[in-house]
């Protein structure tokens, strides 16, 4: 333990005590290979100017460790289960780190052409072909990643690029959803609760749902079929799964049908408009009294130590809607589509906003 003390003061006096040994490995291994990723690419020509006043690393793994504790308290308390990213994966990390590394050049060759060549509709990804269903705010390489969200390979980087991204806190972030439904689901005391997670991805949070709540309707919703594909593999074996291929501006069921609706890191990807237009789908299928959680990103002004970050952000990462999502009312925007604002709270770089339906 002392060369655990001993690392805390060098990197600026913060505390790992409460976090537990599994997550602190996580955090040690992607906080490297961040290291080593930042190493391996180029810097832009001219260089993308840095706010004044950017966090330092202290304040970063602080804010990265008070999550990661509210976490392990969250599991102490028996809200849920001891998570899969708790538990080191030496050998499925080497195998993601190869593939990650070996991708790094063409994501940091895509950060330096010029904006054209962030659209997917002049290369479209093989495996696709035909974009003409698709909204066009969606056929972008959103953070230079390859082939947009429309190929395999995109799906199999994608968790090992967020986790690298967030120094291995990416899954924490997201099981901030999980109080409030444990408050709302528990309170209406069904057990087989429908639940539909809206731009799920690859399936990371439908897997905690589904951990917490063996017996609900899973219903896991996204426009990629490969990202579909991912998260299928992901939440195999696990039964009551129900994926469905769909936009989330046009949701293909009735009203009324669910009981809780996730929607995590995706908001900041929609603009302005469409935030709307999903918000109102989100409502329109609730059922009256049902639950509605948002995790996405730190908004400006949530933790003002970390403001220049979110600005610096979007410039490096090619987010396109970032900046109008930073000062978006979210509140505001959840409640002028009929839903009820029952609490904010934040955690690292991410917050959540929850909302009811009213009965
Ligand atoms: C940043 S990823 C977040 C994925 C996942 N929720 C997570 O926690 O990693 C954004 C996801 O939103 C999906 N998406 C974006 N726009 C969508 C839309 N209009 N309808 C359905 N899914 C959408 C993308 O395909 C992608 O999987």
């Amino acid at each position: 333990m002392t060369a655990v003390r001993r690392t805390e003061a060098a990197f600026g006096g913060f505390s790992s005590q409460g976090i537990g040994i599994g997550r602190l490995v996580r955090f040690a291994w992607f906080t490297a290979n961040y290291q080593l990723a930042a190493r391996r690419i180029k810097p832009l020509d001219p260089p993308a100017p840095l706010p004044a006043a950017m966090p330092d690393r202290a304040t970063l793994i602080r804010a990265l460790f008070g999550l990661l504790r509210e976490d392990r308290a969250n599991v102490r308390a028996g809200l849920y289960p001891p998570p899969d990213d708790a538990t080191p994966a030496p050998a499925q990390w080497l195998r993601e780190a190869r593939a990650f590394f070996a991708d790094l050049p063409n994501v940091d060759a895509r950060r330096r052409q010029d904006t054209g060549n962030r659209d997917l509709r002049r290369a479209p990804p093989a495996e696709i072909g035909d974009l003409s269903g698709l909204p066009s705010y969606y056929t972008q390489n959103f953070h230079f990643q390859t082939d947009g969200y429309l190929s395999a390979r995109s799906a199999a980087l994608y968790d090992y690029q967020i986790d690298v991204l967030f120094s291995g806190g990416a899954d924490a972030m997201r099981r901030l959803c999980l109080p409030p439904l444990v408050e709302s689901l528990g309170r209406r005391g069904d057990r087989a609760p429908w639940v539909l997670d809206l731009a799920c991805g690859t399936g990371r949070t439908g897997r905690s749902i589904k951990q917490r709540w063996p017996a609900a309707h899973l219903v896991p919703v996204d426009l990629s079929l490969p990202y579909l594909a991912a998260a299928q593999a992901n939440l195999a074996g696990m039964r009551r799964v129900h994926p469905i291929c769909a936009n989330g501006e046009r949701l293909p069921f009735a009203d009324d049908s669910f009981d809780a609706v996730t929607c995590v890191f995706t908001f900041h990807e929609l603009p302005p408009k469409i935030r709307r237009t999903v918000a109102g789908e989100i409502r329109r299928i609730l059922r009256p009294g049902g639950r509605f959680v948002l995790v996405d990103s730190l908004q400006a002004g949530d933790d003002p130590a970390l403001d220049p970050l979110l600005e610096f952000f979007p410039r490096f990462y090619h987010e396109p809607y970032f900046k109008s999502y930073m000062s978006a009312d979210l509140v505001g925007l959840f409640a002028r589509a009929g839903l009820v604002p029952v609490e904010t709270h934040s955690g690292f770089l991410a917050k959540r906003v929850v909302c009811d339906k009213p009965a």
